[in-house]
This record gives structure tokens, sequence and C-alpha cells, in this order.
């Protein structure tokens, strides 16, 4: 069988207008290729994006997924498809882990369905012992594609159709941002936009740099024009997203600010809550808190990853701030916006962590009083520099990590029953899973609510009281 080309070099310089023309064009080549599919199988195809990873990847997943659905595919939720493509993640190894599992389940599946093809994309792709890997053991993947060219999707999808062998089109970077490709959002009623992409800072243990590629800022004007749009079309809650959203704008021909940004994002009708994803404590101004303060649409939560308390391993991680300027941080968003929830990352196992890092990490979790954490047992990732630094014993580190998830479990009870008895808005986002009669509902804090009601309410945003504080979520009543 032939194989098509490997493109592994290129940073291409594009025109983006033109280049957004070039991709609806083979749109329409691809919309053609599933016609035929189509009549052959006397049925529309069906299609099924699975994600892996964070808010961008689910943000890309909309991308794909807006495509598919234009060029005729029915999306489906499930992997019984005639279309199915995982956007991966490798910000973790066990998230590599959980792909290669898959990919067992979905050779099997593929020996059932003839006409069934499959396609890997995302920061996994990114890693050239990945690509060597599915190339070896995994023959039946019929497209590989990376981060950088998300946007040729559709030229991608067409050379799927008239290729007989793996199509692999991976780039090393790209300083360019497409705009204008179809999306499709997976709830009517919120969204996230892509303010940045990619990542500077080279945290020693992170990935996502390599992966995602250099910083680059969307122009003002494209986003203010994207959530304009967005409301216009009924969402009503945002979420901005970046690697680190507090260096927005930096690197672009007019520098402006994050904080200025979300100024001229707060003017746009008819959007009632902002959220924004994620916050690196180096880069958090005063601005930005005199800006969260004034709102009336940001909501009250701030993500501001921690990673350790420790000072000496907050060098070693690169993450260049100390134990006490991110306390003192804490306490100043704490003093000047007190209703504000404030959540984190936390690493556990990071090379040469001492138990008495540990303890620091667990002193500061204790004076910051998080309302939420994510603790994480550290992942070596080939190619970054902790990688080649002394690891810590997997008994040690799990010692470790029960003490930080213990005492993040303590301060979030804490934080969550101090809302019992209030009136708080909710945007209603879900009939809840376990009981068809209740709704879910998300407080601006980014709390779970669960109450009584109809499933009309969906994507409205209505009061709801604070009842019964059941640990992480509230079982309330609308009034
Ligand atoms: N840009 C964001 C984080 C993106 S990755 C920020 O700086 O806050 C999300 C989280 O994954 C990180 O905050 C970190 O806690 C965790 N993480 C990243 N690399 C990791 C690794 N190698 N092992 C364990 N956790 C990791
Ligand atoms: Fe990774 Fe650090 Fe960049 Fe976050 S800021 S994506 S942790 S390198
Ligand atoms: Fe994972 Fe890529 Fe996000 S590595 S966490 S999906 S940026």
């Amino acid at each position: 069988m032939a194989e098509q080309t490997t493109v592994t070099q290129i940073t291409e310089k594009i025109d983006g207008t033109k280049e957004t023309e070039r991709q609806l064009a083979f749109m329409e080549k691809a919309a053609g290729y599933v016609q035929e599919l189509s009549e052959k199988l006397g049925r529309k195809p069906t299609c099924c994006v699975v994600t892996f990873g964070c808010q961008m990847n689910a943000r890309d997943s909309e991308k794909l997924s807006g495509i598919l659905e234009k060029v005729g595919y029915e999306l489906v939720e499930n992997e019984e498809a005639d279309f199915v493509i995982y956007n991966t993640c490798t910000v973790r190894d066990n998230a590599n882990q959980r792909v290669y599992g898959r990919l067992g389940y979905l050779n099997g599946l593929k020996k059932k369905n003839p006409h069934m093809k499959i396609a890997l994309c995302g920061c996994m792709m990114q890693e050239p012992s990945v690509i060597e890997k599915i190339r070896k053991s995994y023959r039946f993947v019929d497209l590989i594609f990376g981060t950088h060219n998300i946007y040729k999707f559709a030229e991608l999808l067409t050379a799927m159709f008239e290729a007989d062998g793996m199509i692999v089109d991976i780039w090393k970077d790209t300083d360019q941002i497409v705009e204008d490709l179809p999306v499709e959002r997976k709830y009517p009623f919120k969204s996230g936009i892509n303010i940045m992409f990619g990542c500077n800072n080279f945290c020693s243990y992170c990935i996502v740099p390599y992966v995602r590629g250099r910083e680059r800022s969307r122009n003002p004007k494209d986003i203010i024009r994207e959530i304009e749009k967005l409301s216009e079309d009924g969402v009503k809650e945002i979420m901005l997203l970046g690697q680190n959203v507090n260096s927005y704008g930096k690197n672009l021909e007019e520098p402006i600010t994050f904080a200025k940004l979300l100024r001229e994002v707060e003017k746009i009708d008819g959007i009632e809550r902002i959220r924004f994803m994620t916050s690196h404590p180096k880069d958090l101004s005063d601005e930005l808190i005199q800006v969260m303060k004034e709102s009336k649409k940001i909501c009250r939560h701030l993500h501001l990853p921690l990673q350790s308390g420790s000072t000496e391993i907050l060098t070693k991680m690169n993450r260049r701030y100390t134990k006490e300027q991110y306390l003192a941080l804490a306490e100043k968003i704490r003093r000047e916006i007190p209703d504000m929830a404030i959540t984190t990352d936390i690493i556990v196992g990071f090379p040469g962590e001492t138990r008495a890092d540990v303890d620091e990490t667990i002193d500061v979790i204790n004076k910051v009083q998080y309302d939420n954490a994510f603790t994480f047992i550290y992942s070596k990732r080939t190619g970054t520099p902790a990688a080649a630094m002394e690891q810590v014993p997997e008994e040690e580190v799990k010692e470790n990590f029960a003490r930080v998830l213990e005492t993040v479990q303590q301060t979030a009870k804490k934080r969550a029953a101090l809302l019992q008895g209030q009136t708080l808005s909710a945007l209603v986002e879900d009939v809840n899973d376990q009981d068809p009669e209740l709704l879910t509902g998300r407080l601006s804090n980014n709390m779970i609510v669960h109450f009584k009601g109809e499933k009309e309410l969906i994507g409205q945003i209505v009061p709801v009281y604070l009842k019964e504080c059941h640990g992480f979520y509230y079982l309330g009543e609308r009034v």
C-alpha cells in the first residue's frame, strides 16, 4: 500500500484569509466523498470525536466537529461509527496509555466495519516517538495530524478519502492563526474561545510548550467579533482560553493587556458570564485584580496553579515565583474580592521533592484555603528538563500524595460550607445524570448545585437557594 508523504519540518507561511477560502473549498470536495459513501451505505455516515485532555483540546474538537458536520457526517457519541477521531493529550503518561488501550478496541470495530476510518490528532501526535509506535504497531490508523495544522482538517480529510494508506502530517511549529472555520459547539449556551495558542514558559516538568509551540495571541478584534457572534447565537457564558492568559497580547503588533481585553469583552451585550483559564501567578497584575473586582460579568472563580509550595521546588520547576510571592498574591485577591473562589493545580513527586517540601505545599493549601484543587502525581515527560533529574521513589510519592489530597479535601469542604443558606444565580447546564427530576446548575464560583426544575430552564441563569451542602456540591431550591 502506498504511504503518503510525511511532513515533519514545516513552519509554513500562509495567508490567513486565503487559507480559510482554501479550506472551505476542501470542505466541498470532502462533502462529495461523504455523499458517495452515504449512497453506498444507504444512510448518512456517522462520526465520533473523542476528546482527551484540557479545555483547549475540547475547543479543538468543536472545530473538528464543525467541519465533520459541514461535510455531511452525523455526529454521534458512540465509537461504533464510520469515522472515529481521537483528539489526544500527552500532559501525563496515563493520558497516552488510555489512547493506546482504546486503539485496540477501535481495531476490533474496524474489522467489523470495512468503511470505518480512524484518525488521531492533538498533542500526543507532536511527539516523534508516538508516531513511530503508531506506524509500527497500529497500522490500521488512516490519518494522523498534529496541533499546528488542525485548521487543515478538511484538506486532510479529502486526502484520506483519496489515499489507500496511512496519512501522516505533523508540523513542528507554526506562527499562523486561521480564523473563521466552522465550529459545532457542545453547549448552545456556553462556549470556550481561544485567545492565544502555545506557551513560552517551559516549566521544567511540562511538555505543553513542545507540543503546542510558541505563544501566539489572537488579534483582539477577531476575539471580540467571535464573541459577538456567539452572543447573537444565544451564548451567555464564555471561557477565554490560553495556557497563560495573563501574558495575552504582549507579542501583538499593537500590544494589549489581558485586563484590557476583559474590559472590551465585558461590553458585549448578551454575554452574562465571563470565565478564563489559566492564570500563571507570575503574570497576574494588579490591573487584572481591579478589572475582576469591578466587573459585573467576570465569574467569582480564579484558577491559580500553585504546583508546589516549596520555593526550592518552584525554582527547579522554573515557575518563577516563590512561596511567599504566591501567598501574598492569594492574600491580595482574597482581600480585594472576598467572594472569589480560588482553585489550583498541584504536582506531587517532582524530582528531588522531600517530605519537608510537601509540608510547605500543605502549608500553602491551609493558608490559601482552596475552594478546589487538582492534584497530580508527577509524570516524567521525555524531552523535558525534569525528566533528566533524579526521580522520587514511588512509595514516597504515594504517601505524600495522600497527605496533600486530604488537606485539599478539608479546605474545599470548609469553603463550600460557607455558602450554606445563600441564594445565588446558577446557569442551568443539564438534567441531572442520576435523578431526571433534578437539574444541574453552575454557580459563578464554579460550584455545582442540583435542584428541582423543568428541563426548559437549561441555558438560563436562575436564582437558587443553597439548602444543603454535600461536600463538593449543593442541593438547592429554585426561588
Ligand atoms: N498552563 C497551565 C497548565 C496546563 S497543564 C498552567 O500553567 O497552569 C495542567 C496541569 O497539569 C498543570 O497545571 C500541572 O499541574 C499538570 N502537569 C503538567 N505537566 C505535568 C507532569 N509532567 N506531571 C504531572 N502533572 C503535570
Ligand atoms: Fe506547562 Fe508551565 Fe506552560 Fe502551563 S505555563 S502549559 S505548566 S509550561
Ligand atoms: Fe493535554 Fe495538550 Fe491540553 S497535552 S492538557 S491536551 S494542551
